[in-house]
């Protein structure tokens, strides 16, 4: 081999050297400090929130790395499978978004949380959290989960200019019949679908008709979520069925191709006047700039003006997880002041605390706080997890997908009492209401 043949071997050794070593610095595995948490929080407002949360820990954590890893899918419908193939697989994140009551419950039966009744302690939150929202974080007197969030979900958007222009007043729609009424006067100006619904993934269904049920009455209501309502003719639960026809009378046809945020923005936009759903709603007129009471306002669904419809979001400590300090970091600041007045002035959402700094709320907000404390009446959401047991759940958002295309209230009543009673054992938990 002579000497140039030689240098060029030496030259391509050293060159390919420097490049694998570059390939493994910029390849090479994340730091051992992070921090790794799951939610479905990709909407405009959802994303700006949880980030300003993110932000909170980043500020009090600065060495450690924060992983968020969001799986898109309104009220979790997609996340919620991948989870359990995950923590089935032995492979929890550090933490993960999850609704409160029932739907903790599989993960506590299967012992995959760890308790953190000390950490509940320690952070002083017994006192600063609501009875009604402490107890639906709690599995055997233990606690499994921290709240980062109080949702009311029976609440009507509207567009206030296209109420306005057509002489609708809100304050007036407190019934089914009066909402119907408004809706036909909107129709009769041109506004062919004045209610927008988005169902991609079913649970917006669920979702009206639940409020529907919750403006049946709280007793009835009550008898819902404890598995009580177990005939096809129950009157009531026919009742509710019909009214929810009539409402998909005046839904967009398009609505199966649109998820929950794209159905706002028609109200947002006043291509439809209302749209019912969860607080979280607020979040995206925010996202658009809109001023409440000037652009958009909200009505309790008809029928359900002195209850609050809960749905609770929060976080929890799985076992075995690959970060526990940063797990249990992350729990403290969710459950802390800063972060709960980081993350849901943008929610849309109200603290889950008592002693939160009203000041950095919106108005809406501040008349949900109102609402909160002055309520008769407190119901915990089905469609968002929390009231009913997996098992019913689990059938509820095809039976009412398939009413939505079909309005045929008796094979809906059939199937909706058929899953009820098929989940009959796990209706463990005794709700009282009223
Ligand atoms: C969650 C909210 C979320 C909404 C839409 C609900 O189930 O509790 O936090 O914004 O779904 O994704």
């Amino acid at each position: 081999m002579n000497k140039t043949v030689l240098y060029v071997a030496v030259a391509v050794i050293i060159t390919a050297l420097i490049c694998s070593a570059t390939v493994w610095y910029v390849m090479r595995p994340a730091p051992a400090d992070v921090l790794e948490i799951y939610h479905w929080w990709t909407s405009g407002g959802e994303k700006d929130a949880i980030d300003a949360l993110v932000d909170v820990f980043a500020d009090d954590y600065p060495d450690t790395g924060v992983i968020q890893s969001p799986v898109a899918g309104g009220a979790g419908y997609v996340m919620k499978a991948v989870m359990k193939s995950l923590v089935l697989a032995g492979e929890a994140p550090d933490a993960f978004q999850m609704h409160a009551g029932y739907e903790g419950q599989p993960y506590f039966e299967g012992k995959y949380l760890e308790p953190i009744s000390d950490l509940w302690q320690e952070e002083g939150w017994k006192p600063v959290i609501p009875d009604v929202v402490e107890d639906m974080v709690k599995f055997d007197g233990e606690y499994y989960a921290v709240p980062v969030n109080i949702h009311r979900v029976n609440v009507v958007w509207y567009n206030k200019h296209v109420l306005d222009d057509n002489g609708v007043d809100p304050a007036t729609l407190t019934t089914w019949d009066a909402f119907f009424d408004a809706c036909d006067t909107l129709v009769t100006a041109g506004i062919a679908h004045p209610i927008a619904l988005g169902d991609i993934g079913k649970w917006t269904d669920t979702h009206v008709l639940e409020q529907i049920i919750a403006g049946e009455g709280i007793d009835f209501y009550e008898d819902w979520v404890n598995g009580q309502v177990t005939s096809a003719t129950d009157p009531k639960l026919v009742s509710a069925l019909n009214t929810f026809a009539t409402y998909l009378g005046y839904v967009n046809v398009d609505h199966v191709t649109l998820t929950w945020d794209e159905a706002i923005a028609r109200v947002i936009t006043g291509d439809a006047a209302f749209s019912v759903m969860g607080d979280w709603a607020n979040g995206e007129f925010y996202k658009a700039g809109k001023v409440y009471d000037t652009d958009y306002g909200t009505i309790p669904t008809p029928g359900t003006g002195v209850m609050y419809g809960l749905c609770i979001d929060c976080f929890q400590h799985p076992k075995g997880v690959k970060h526990p300090e940063n797990s249990l970091r992350w729990l403290k600041v969710v459950g802390s002041k800063e972060g709960q007045d980081a993350f849901n002035p943008i929610k849309g959402s109200i603290s889950a605390r008592t002693d939160s700094d009203t000041t950095k709320y919106g108005p809406y907000q501040a008349a949900a706080i109102a609402d909160f404390t002055a309520a008769t009446y407190m119901y915990p959401s089905v469609a968002h997890g929390s009231g009913a047991p997996e098992a019913f759940t689990a059938e509820l958002d095809d039976i009412m997908s398939a009413f939505v295309t079909d309005k045929d209230v008796s094979a809906a009543a059939s199937a909706l009492t058929a899953a009820t009673n098929a989940a009959s054992d796990d209706y463990i938990k005794v709700w009282d209401l009223d």
